[in-house]
């Protein structure tokens, strides 16, 4: 069941965080499904601008119902990630996204709030929730590089806040996007997302960047081919408690992609003749809906469905 990110962030304030899972393609839908079946999860699957164009919006949105359709127990919110204004407007319009992100996080301050406060008045009239950020990731976001991360200043984000009516906010504490997330010593601050907290109670807050590009993962896929040397992201048992920071969604992109890249290595290494594509896709669905499970026991989501449930 497709429900509002509202719901599911008032289940999981303060008790749990929401894994945020992107999707592409077919088998990591199949995937996604399998493992929130196998944890009991509450789940936000979402939709980059990437994706939307990749594998056609249209057929994604008939796949996701299809796949609601087949897990009728699962509830789950939709959400467009990274969102600029003509998508973030066309996915309000289209009547099937649970929430939006409206990504203006390289505009100066002002250009951010009044871009973000046009999205939230057209949301907000369809009863669509908005994301919005505030400070820059390090990495690449989308198409934006980021240069030095820039991370989220306390005051400044009650103010973007209370400006705009966001209803949750993306919030630059040093993590970064893709595979190659710290140079050195650099780590999350934790410092800047108690202040965040502080400054913003109640407010849902939602951490980009977070895959921890497990390293026997690299290792399988340079065993096999692959160059990911320096791959690095945050610690898994770092994300346990940041609950308790009002934290409660935590984007995963980068992993998935990794275990996709393994298998498919690992197979067109091991199988020589191999041209059925449905092999490679078969394995990356079950070692994706595992990793899923697992994401969710690190969240504290699994075993959560219930919980949510009782709320609607
Ligand atoms: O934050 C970016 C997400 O990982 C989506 O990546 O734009 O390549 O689909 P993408
Ligand atoms: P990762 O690249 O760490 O998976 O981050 C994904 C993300 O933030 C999607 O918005
Ligand atoms: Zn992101």
């Amino acid at each position: 069941m497709i429900i509002t990110t509202e719901q599911l962030f008032k289940a999981a304030y303060k008790n749990f965080s929401i894994g945020a899972y992107n999707i592409n393609n077919m088998e990591q839908i199949f995937g996604l499904f399998q493992g929130n079946k196998q944890s009991n999860a509450p789940f936000i699957l979402q939709i980059s601008r990437g994706a939307r164009s990749y594998a056609n919006k249209v057929m994604l949105e008939a796949m996701i119902k299809a796949c609601d359709q087949l897990n009728p127990e699962l509830v789950f919110a939709v959400h467009l990630d990274h969102g600029d204004e003509p998508n973030a407007h066309d996915a309000i319009d289209s009547g099937f996204y649970s929430s939006v992100m409206i990504d203006a996080s390289a505009k100066p301050f002002e250009e951010n709030i009044e871009i973000t406060k046009r999205v939230v008045d057209h949301a907000h009239s369809k009863g669509v929730r908005v994301e919005a950020e505030l400070g820059e990731l390090g990495g690449v976001e989308e198409d934006i590089a980021g240069n030095a991360a820039h991370l989220t200043d306390a005051k400044q984000a009650k103010e973007f806040v209370e400006r705009t009516g966001c209803d949750s906010l993306a919030i630059a504490i040093d993590t970064s996007h893709g595979a190659y997330k710290f140079s050195g010593n650099q780590k999350i601050h934790f410092d800047r997302l108690k202040e965040i907290f502080a400054a913003l109670p109640g407010v849902p807050l939602v951490m980009h960047g977070s895959s921890s590009i497990p390293q026997d993962e690299v290792q399988k896929i340079e065993a096999a081919g692959g160059k990911l040397s320096g791959a690095r992201g945050v610690d898994e048992n770092d994300l346990r408690d940041v609950h308790t920071y009002g934290v409660v969604k935590i984007n995963i992109d980068s992993d998935g992609r990794l275990i996709w890249t393994r298998v498919h290595r690992e197979y067109f290494r091991d199988k020589l003749n191999g041209i059925d594509l449905r092999e490679p896709g078969k394995t990356y669905i079950a070692e994706y809906g595992n990793f899923i499970a697992h994401k969710n026991e690190a969240f504290g989501s699994a075993g959560q469905l219930d919980a949510v449930r009782k709320l609607l």
